[in-house]
């Protein structure tokens, strides 16, 4: 199994803390880790070009950097997208590297890869903002493709520091046990829920009479306009 963590800071604390608690519950023989961290691994910001939607992925300006870390992304059977809420929403790395995958949501290109991994949704925060800051990544992970996205989220109460200082230290290692126990089940018996299928019908009979040929092409070429599906 892989997994691939993508955290939008590169600071040392809560954030980090409860993705190694996470990472811990699969550290086994048969798992393979792969993170990127952002902005250590990537810090470009989207310029607004829509080259990625309407030329094709390889005329981002940022092509060369984002490739190879969106094939991580294709090769992964979890993804964890981790981040710190930074003012009632994501960091603005975790948000300028999404920007970077508009052109894969499912009314543009949605890579079939997408429709069997499982997503995690991790967030930290002061007071408040884990609710909404799951709701937007989450989202994220829905449009990508991904049809079993679970998330946990602590609000620490205290700024700084590490979750382990905290009292209640022992009621976060059990919940992150039971949400990763429930996670190792859903990739054993990875499913695409109705949901996903309905928004994938939708898109493609908006393929049928589409306004950007990059897309009907590649909806084409995957046969999908021709009732075969990625699920
Ligand atoms: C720039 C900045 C903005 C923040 N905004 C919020 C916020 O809107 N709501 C909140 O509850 N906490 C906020 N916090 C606190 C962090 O979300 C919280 O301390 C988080 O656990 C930090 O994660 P880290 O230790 O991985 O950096 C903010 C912290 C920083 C540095």
């Amino acid at each position: 199994m892989k997994i691939l963590t993508v955290i939008g800071t590169s600071h040392i604390g809560n954030t980090r803390a409860i993705v190694d608690l996470f990472l811990n519950e699969f550290n086994d023989n048969n798992n393979e880790f792969d993170e990127i961290i952002i902005p250590k691994d990537f810090n470009d910001i989207c310029y607004g070009c829509a080259n990625c939607i309407l030329k094709g992925e390889d005329k981002c300006p940022h092509y060369n950097k984002i490739n190879p870390l969106i094939k991580k992304l294709d090769e992964a059977d979890l993804i964890i997208l981790a981040t710190p809420v930074f003012v009632g929403s994501c960091t603005s790395g975790m948000k300028l590297f999404l920007d970077h995958l508009a052109y894969m949501w499912l009314v543009h290109r949605p890579k079939a890869s997408m429709f069997n991994k499982v997503g995690l949704i991790l967030t930290t925060a002061g007071g408040s903002g884990v609710k909404a800051t799951t709701k937007l990544l989450k989202s994220n992970l829905f449009y990508l493709g991904v049809p079993q996205i679970f998330n946990y989220g602590i609000t620490t109460m205290k700024m700084g520091g590490n979750y382990c200082d905290y009292k209640n230290k022992e009621l976060i290692k059990n919940q992150v046990n039971k949400k990763a126990n429930q996670i190792k089940k859903a990739l054993q018996k990875r499913k695409v829920g109705i949901k996903t299928k309905l928004f994938f019908k939708l898109f493609g009979m908006t393929q049928k009479n589409g306004w950007n040929k990059v897309d009907v092409d590649y909806w084409k070429q995957q046969g999908w306009l021709d009732g075969k599906k990625p699920f």
